[in-house]
């Protein structure tokens, strides 16, 4: 990791697993972190446990709902209002194979909360980026993203009655991609010197799998499993690497170098065909800007 003092980064989600390793490397290296989190309390929790190894480090809780597009608005102008530059974002936070569920603004809860919030609060952030010099914005995704195309049907949202939980987080983490390979192709397209990256952990130990619990065989297999699986410090890395690795190009997609993407150490990998879909990737931009009422000022 470079020495990262003077660089202002905001991880959402980063009060837990990967996003909570990823401010902790950050305030290690003596950034400037913002935890953007939607538990006040879990965020003051995490920022304790980072100071308590990094006494010195600066880092802030902020409060944010990726399911509410009125508290994305609301953090990012309580954002822009205490700080001029903006280094490095993690689009972080997520969630996985939940139950059937609608945001606040009426939108199936794992497209709005991956895909749909997140290409919010980059929009809300964007003149913050651009008065930046050479910022970055890493968004994460899943190996999931590979097992479905894009479905443009019901504003990208899955319909109750055939709700797919498993699909609804495959295609939210397939639209991660696809915002990112975009958000890349709209900086070049306007001369905007900043990075869109894109990464995926692998698989790791983190708080993600709480939905699994009603599952019998994982139930019964959990706590195997849990020991099995890599941590969420190394699962963070390829995060890492596309946020601070100088060799970087826009538009890379990191991950774990092991079987089947799983573990090891970050490298550049190349995603599903589906992912680089330019025709998709315009068509999700436009349908999200309406969705999410946000139109990027380039
Ligand atoms: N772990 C893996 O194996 C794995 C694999 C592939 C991809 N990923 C991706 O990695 C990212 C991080 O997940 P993780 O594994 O670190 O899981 P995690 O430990 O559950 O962390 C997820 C974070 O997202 C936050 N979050 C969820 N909904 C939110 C909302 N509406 N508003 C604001 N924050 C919200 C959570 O907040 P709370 O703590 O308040 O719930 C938590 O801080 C996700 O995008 C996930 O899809 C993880």
């Amino acid at each position: 990791m470079p020495n990262l003092t003077g660089k202002v980064a905001i991880v959402t989600g980063g009060n837990s697993g990967l996003g909570f390793e990823t401010a902790k490397a950050f305030v290690a290296n003596g950034a400037d972190v913002i935890i953007a989190c939607r538990s006040l309390e879990r965020g003051e929790q995490a920022k304790e446990q980072i100071l308590k190894k990094n006494p010195a480090g600066t880092i802030k809780v902020l409060p944010i709902d990726l399911t509410d597009l009125t508290s994305l608005k609301n953090f990012a102008d309580s954002f822009k209002s205490h700080y001029t530059r903006l280094d490095i974002l993690i689009n972080n936070a997520g969630i996985m194979i939940s139950p059937f569920a609608l945001t606040k603004d009426g939108f199936e809860s794992q497209m709005g909360t991956n895909h749909l919030g997140h290409f919010a609060l980059t929009g809300h952030l964007l003149s913050l980026l651009k008065a930046t010099p050479n910022p970055r914005v890493v968004t994460v995704s899943s190996l999931a993203h590979k097992q479905w195309k894009i479905s443009f049907d019901n504003n990208l949202c899955e319909r109750e009655r055939s709700y797919n939980r498993f699909r609804a987080y495959a295609r939210s983490k397939l639209a991660n991609l696809l915002f990112a390979y975009q958000l890349q192709r709209n900086f070049d397209a306007h001369g905007i010197k900043c990075l869109s990256l894109a990464a995926h952990p692998g698989a790791s130990h983190t708080n993600l799998g709480r939905y699994m619990e009603k599952n019998v065989f994982v139930r019964l297999f959990r706590p195997l499993i849990e020991r099995m699986l890599p941590s969420a410090e190394s699962g963070a890395l390829p995060q890492l690497r596309a946020a601070v690795d100088q060799t970087v190009i826009g538009g890379q997609f990191f991950g774990p170098s092991g079987f089947m993407e799983l573990a090891g150490s970050p490298v550049v990998l190349k995603s599903s065909k589906n992912s680089y879909n330019t025709e998709d990737a315009i068509r999700l931009w436009k349908v999200s800007e309406e969705l999410a009422g946000v139109k990027y000022k380039w």
